[in-house]
């Protein structure tokens, strides 16, 4: 194991020791090769540089108590891709071609996955990208999918303490029927002047409303929302976000837990109702809200500086499944063996 202050990583690139490509040429996808190079060559004119046809994933694998490394839900960020390559038009990745790059990115990676008691894991980062070359606005005909891996900590670098978050009604991140369900690069390119904007005024992240009525909650930047009130578990359903996997996999537990679940709009005046607010993702698991400003309403929504008793318990539950402690009742886990 590499001798690094495991527990004081934050979320960043580092180099480790291997990625893993595939190529799809003339119709079809070649065998996965294995590279030590963080570079990648490409055409000039490649449609991503260009046209944006590029999608990723962001998934995790964790060091159990008891050694083993688990990864979570592989095959949703699998499907997740595929979506995401059909909505802008790019070659498919089968789905076990897609199982078998992660696992072994994992596997030959493993002196990077961090210790159990570190709190940290290993970021797997999937990318898929058009690389044949189009001056037309059109896609390519050649395609290259890789994989490479980091160990990271905590996204916001507060963890699991509550921070701060801001609604800026002059910033749209998605067009309501456009690319804001897919995880492709332009969502994030849209984002960054609003995100730069809220992190210079000391925000976590900009919590959108939806781009057409600009009355109901979307998501964060770089997460899914929820809130939590009545013992129920309240999360937006809109088009033009990103299905969370973790968004996904709190439900399941809510309900696991005796809890209702509520997927359905939700009026950003209604964050005055709730006990308890957070956002979800793979890179942010649950970072709860301590307050959602509203500047040009002129109105908060303070949630308090603990995380509430329901975040806690949900975060506990899902770390447990992550980490190998608590029963992995739904078949989430993959173990690398
Ligand atoms: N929403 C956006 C815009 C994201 O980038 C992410 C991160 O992947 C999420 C939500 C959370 O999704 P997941 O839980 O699948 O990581
Ligand atoms: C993730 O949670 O995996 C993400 O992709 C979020 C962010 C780093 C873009």
């Amino acid at each position: 194991m590499e001798n690094i202050n495991w527990s004081e990583l934050g979320f960043g690139y580092s180099k480790t020791d291997y990625n893993v490509r595939c190529y799809y040429r003339d119709g079809k996808w070649g065998e996965l090769e294995v590279s030590s190079s963080d570079q990648i060559s490409m055409h000039m004119a490649a449609t991503c540089l260009h046209y944006g046809q590029e999608a990723f994933e962001g998934l995790k694998a964790f060091r159990g108590a008891d050694g083993k490394v688990r990864i979570f839900r592989l095959d949703e960020n699998g499907k997740r891709l595929q979506s995401s390559a059909q909505g802008i038009m790019m070659a498919e990745l089968p789905l076990d071609k897609f199982e078998e790059a992660i696992v072994k990115a994992v596997k030959l990676n493993e002196r990077w996955v961090p210790p159990y008691e570190s709190g940290a894991s290993l970021y797997i980062r999937p990318l898929l990208i058009g690389t044949g070359a189009q001056v037309g606005v059109k896609p390519a005909d050649e395609y290259l999918f890789v994989v490479f891996v980091m160990p990271v900590g905590p996204y916001f670098k507060e963890g699991f303490k509550p921070t701060d978050y801001v609604i800026l009604k002059e910033f749209d991140r998605a067009a309501p029927q456009g690319t804001g369900k897919y995880k492709v690069g332009g969502n994030y390119a849209a984002s960054l002047v609003a995100g730069h904007k809220a992190h210079a005024d000391g925000y976590s992240a900009v919590l959108y409303l939806d781009s057409k009525e600009k009355k109901y909650i979307d998501e964060c930047g770089p997460a899914n929302f929820f809130g939590i009130k009545n013992n129920t578990y309240i999360t937006p359903k809109s088009d033009s976000i990103l299905p969370s996997i973790t968004n996904m996999s709190l439900r399941q537990i809510a309900a696991d837990l005796g809890m209702d679940v509520e997927q359905r709009p939700i009026e950003a005046d209604e964050l005055a109702t709730f006990e308890e607010a957070g956002a979800c993702g793979t890179a942010a698991v649950i970072s709860p809200v301590r307050k959602v400003a509203f500047p040009d309403e002129n109105k908060e929504f303070v949630y308090g500086d603990e995380p509430g008793k329901i975040s806690l318990k949900l975060y506990d539950t899902l770390r447990g499944i992550q980490y190998g402690t608590v029963e992995d009742k739904h078949d989430w886990i993959t173990i690398v063996e």
